[in-house]
């Protein structure tokens, strides 16, 4: 089983077009899609969940999607935290939340101390995050605090939004992108990938046993011989 699955959450918007629907709505039922894989995931046993849900480069779309996307990552939070407490879940963030509108960064934090002391899944949500951001956020952090020996890869590892936890092991694409698209630049180093056509909203419970499946087939080498 992998220890940590990331996910790219992508194709809500095409999802919302081939059904002449608007984006928005896409992301609604992209949100729906979320929480049943949230809980499949603890239930087999994954340790961390990280979705990237808003990218340091989403802003630049309309106005209105933006306060669409953080209304919705708002009802979200309203309405699953007591589940997902129920459910062992504890909700944490990477990325600069400091950036996102205030309603939804208290709500983040509501939920992030009701359900600090769970231990059975991390579900960690990419939010206002950025690969590139975040190494500069942590080197920065890293020199504010008198950083002067030589940096290593451990010590850096401690300043990313992820310090503490293990790097994914299975990076999940939807709706058939082959890009990055800025996500978990260092955490990925050795990741496996694994594209799907599917676009997010139709990402259910299956498709994730499909991606698992694909990963316990793969021979990880982590540079070495066979
Ligand atoms: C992913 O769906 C959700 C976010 C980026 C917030 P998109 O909105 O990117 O959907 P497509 O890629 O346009 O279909
Ligand atoms: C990546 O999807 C970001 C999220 C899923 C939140 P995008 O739709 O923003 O990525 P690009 O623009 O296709 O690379
Ligand atoms: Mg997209």
């Amino acid at each position: 089983m992998p220890r940590h699955i990331a996910i790219i959450m992508d194709g809500n918007g095409r999802w919302a077009k081939a059904r002449n629907l608007p984006r928005a709505l896409g992301h609604r039922q992209g949100v729906l899609a979320l929480k049943p894989i949230v809980k499949t995931c603890a239930r087999i046993g994954v340790s961390v969940l990280t979705v990237y849900a808003f990218s340091t480069e989403n802003w630049i779309r309309p106005k209105s999607e933006v306060d669409a996307l953080m209304s919705l990552l708002m009802e979200f939070l309203r309405a699953e935290t007591a589940e997902l407490k129920m459910e062992g879940v504890s909700i944490r963030t990477i990325g600069n939340i400091s950036k996102l509108p205030a309603r939804a960064l208290a709500a983040l934090q509501e939920s992030m101390q009701r359900t600090a002391d769970e231990k059975r899944m991390i579900l960690n949500l990419a939010l206002n995050y950025g690969g590139r951001d975040e190494l500069v956020r942590a080197v920065n952090r890293w020199a504010r605090q008198g950083g002067d020996q030589a940096l290593t890869e451990e010590i850096l590892a401690n300043y990313l939004d992820t310090a503490g936890l293990p790097d994914p092991d299975l990076l999940i694409r939807s709706s058939g992108e082959e890009r990055i698209s800025n996500f978990m630049l260092w955490q990925i180093a050795y990741a496996e990938i694994y594209v799907t056509k599917t676009m997010w909203p139709d990402f259910d419970p299956e498709e994730l046993i499909k991606a698992i499946r694909a990963f316990q087939s793969r021979t990880r080498r982590f540079g070495a011989v066979e």
